[in-house]
């Protein structure tokens, strides 16, 4: 059956108006939840969803809030990750279910246990101890999609070490400054990267900025990486070392890992995630919003590891629950534009998540690629990473899930580790680009400057007003940061998101996106600082803004505002400069779309650059108020260049 594109263009357009949608009764009739509820209690129902995991010893107190915004969950309890992930599994008989269906780039294949993990894991961890690692080491990983880098990060949570994973796209130089900031005791990496059939050697270019880090090295391309005394293959390790390494009971504010994300200033941020709350959190939410029975569903989360969603919905929430997951190594368009569903057939993926950019993508190559495959299965699907607007969320529905399958919008980030606000989907409606409203023992508020709930249907700033099991603890090594950046808006009770939303009658909340200098673009989050500062760093460049600008594709794109030194022209080949230089300090994924340049920037008569009036600029809006600027004419000239690039059709 051929869809028609203009008809379903039409059908599309018509299904704007609908407000809401139910969920299938078919699905609501065997939901886990049929019945949304908030408890009176939260932190005695936080308590009791941490029942559902195996505890080494009970917790004395559920919340410890004495010494605010520092919260303790689980206060006394002792409990492993790696050991409710695998070993409880093993020892109920589920030991020979697959955790993962790996798919190489290249079509390989590889079916994972819950039994071949936990051997592998275990090896894995011994390795670890025979390299000197301990409890409380940060351990780096810098790996592609490849099972390895969940028994990595597995192995580190069964020994109480400290996990620092960095997204594959950063570039070694961002990998550099996150090992150096976390103390990074060894690095666990690959001998080369593979990406739509070319092949990236990444231990190579790891050496070239960390000479002296000790590397364990998966051997994955076979490309002669470059070895040295200090550095070991990780399958000849693994091949060494004991089979069994018990799994070390852990206070439940054990830290289990640091992850760097970005913030308002150049410096990225190490947030820090514990053990035993954000377990139980992850655990349960995994469960419930996506409504998972582990025994029949196969679930697909198309996220990197390398990000928060990977860490929570690939790794420790899949694991925890006994679920069978898919794991793709490659790109979503290769081989082909269809792979993502040729996958779901395969597999028979039920339960699929994926982020609102990647389905614009698909929207734009086109239903074909979609309709080729049998997607019958799938049951449930989620978006996450960014506001997903209602066209592409119709668009998924109607083409993937074929008008049967509930969509959960997720809402949450890096710092609250688990979904906060979103719909269960047997129990509530949903609405196209709204999340929805906030889960069952989250206290989420729109509030004004002055800390007042907003009235609905008018913008404000997201909070959190009471501790939950899996928020961050600090940044790692910055406590004061940690208060200043979070809880100092209001009060030191007062999670601070940085999100802009509305509430409606229903008590749904539309999250409208970030309030700070932070750019979403595909759902990664990037500082503005960050960038400015790499473009800063090249020899030829004086000054630089960077604004997030809309982008219909992207959500948010990078658009950098570029004055040069002394009289240099800014030229083509300079953009191309720009650019790679920018590649070179962080990854492809902060390269400038669009670089402007211009002779002088807008700066308040104090000197602060006015990334708004930039903004505005860029998005071809009317001009806010000007006269607060030092010098008003600036704004003129920057207008008429964007302008005239415009004209000349560059964009
Ligand atoms: C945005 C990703 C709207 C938001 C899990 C948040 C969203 C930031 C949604 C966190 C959503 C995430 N609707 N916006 N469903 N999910 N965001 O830390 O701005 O990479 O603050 O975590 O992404 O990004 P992070």
């Amino acid at each position: 059956m051929a869809i028609d594109q203009e008809a379903l263009e039409r059908q599309l357009e018509q299904l704007l108006d609908v407000e809401s949608f139910d969920p299938p009764e078919s699905f609501a009739g065997a939901a886990l939840v049929t019945e949304r509820s908030a408890p009176a209690d939260p932190v005695a129902y936080w308590a009791e969803q941490a029942g559902a995991l195996d505890w080494f010893e009970e917790w004395d107190t559920v919340l410890d809030d004495s010494d605010p915004p520092f919260y303790k969950w689980f206060v006394g309890g002792k409990i492993n990750v790696a050991h409710n992930c695998l070993d409880r599994h093993v020892e109920a008989g589920r030991g020979e279910r697959v955790a993962f269906h790996w798919h190489g780039e290249e079509g390989e294949t590889r079916d994972i246990t819950y039994a071949g993990l936990l051997a592998d894991v275990q090896r894995f961890a011994n390795a670890l101890k025979d390299r000197g690692v301990e409890k409380g080491d940060v351990v780096g990983i810098f790996l592609p999609m490849i099972p390895e880098v969940v028994v990595a990060m597995l192995a580190c949570a069964r020994i109480g070490a400290v996990h620092n994973v960095v997204f594959g796209g950063f570039s070694p130089e961002a990998v550099r400054e996150r090992m150096q900031f976390s103390d990074a005791k060894l690095l666990v990496t690959v001998d080369g990267a593979r990406r739509k059939g070319r092949v990236a050697p990444i231990k190579q270019a790891v050496d070239e900025v960390m000479p002296d880090l000790p590397c364990i090295v998966v051997a994955h391309v076979d490309n002669d990486a470059p070895m040295a005394d200090k550095d070991a293959w990780y399958h000849e390790l693994v091949e060494a070392a004991a089979e069994d390494c018990p799994a070390e009971p852990l206070d439940a504010e054990h830290p289990l890992y640091v992850l760097y994300t970005s913030g308002s200033t150049a410096k990225p941020k190490g947030i820090l995630h514990t053990t035993g709350g954000y377990l139980t959190q992850v655990a349960w939410t995994h469960k419930h919003v996506f409504d998972l029975k582990p025994e029949e569903d196969v679930y697909w989360c198309s996220a990197d590891v390398g990000w928060v969603t990977g860490h929570s919905y690939i790794v420790y929430g899949p694991l925890c629950n006994g679920a069978t997951s898919v794991m793709y190594e490659g790109a979503p368009d290769y081989p082909h534009r269809g792979i993502w569903w040729e996958l779901c057939e395969r597999y028979g993926v039920t339960l699929f998540y994926t982020a609102p950019t990647a389905i614009r993508a698909c929207i734009k190559w086109g239903v074909e690629h979609v309709e080729r495959f049998d997607l019958s299965r799938l049951r449930l699907l989620g978006s996450v990473g960014e506001p997903i607007n209602p066209k592409a969320w119709l668009w998924y529905w109607k083409v993937v899930g074929g008008e049967d399958c509930p969509i959960v919008d997720t809402w949450w980030q890096t710092e609250t580790g688990a979904i906060m606000v979103t719909t269960l989907p047997g129990a509530q409606r949903a609405k196209p680009g709204v999340a929805g409203t906030p889960l069952p023992g989250i206290d989420v508020a729109v509030l004004d400057d002055d800390g007042n709930e907003v009235p609905d249907g008018t913008q404000g700033l997201l909070a959190i007003r009471k501790p939950w099991p899996s928020m961050l603890r600090t940044l790692y090594r910055d406590d004061n940061r940690f208060i200043e950046t979070y809880f100092s808006k209001w009060d030191r009770t007062t999670y601070l998101v940085g999100d802009a939303a509305k509430r409606d009658d229903d008590g749904y909340v539309s999250v409208i996106g970030r309030v700070d200098d932070v750019i979403n673009v595909s759902g990664h989050r990037m500082s503005t600082a960050e960038i400015e500062s790499a473009i800063v760093s090249h020899a030829k460049v004086a000054e630089a803004a960077v604004i997030g600008q809309a982008d219909e594709d992207t959500g948010q794109a990078i658009t950098a505002f570029v004055t040069l030194e002394g009289d240099l022209e800014g030229t083509d080949e300079l953009v191309a400069e720009v650019r790679e230089h920018v590649a070179q300090r962080i990854g492809k994924l902060a390269r400038p779309k669009r670089i402007i340049w211009a002779d002088d920037l807008p700066k308040t008569r104090s000197g602060k650059i006015m990334r708004r009036l930039l903004r505005d600029i860029a998005e071809g809006r009317e001009l806010g108020d000007v006269t607060t600027l030092r010098d008003p004419d600036v704004m003129a000239q920057l207008g008429e260049r964007v302008a005239a690039r415009q004209a000349a059709g560059e964009e």
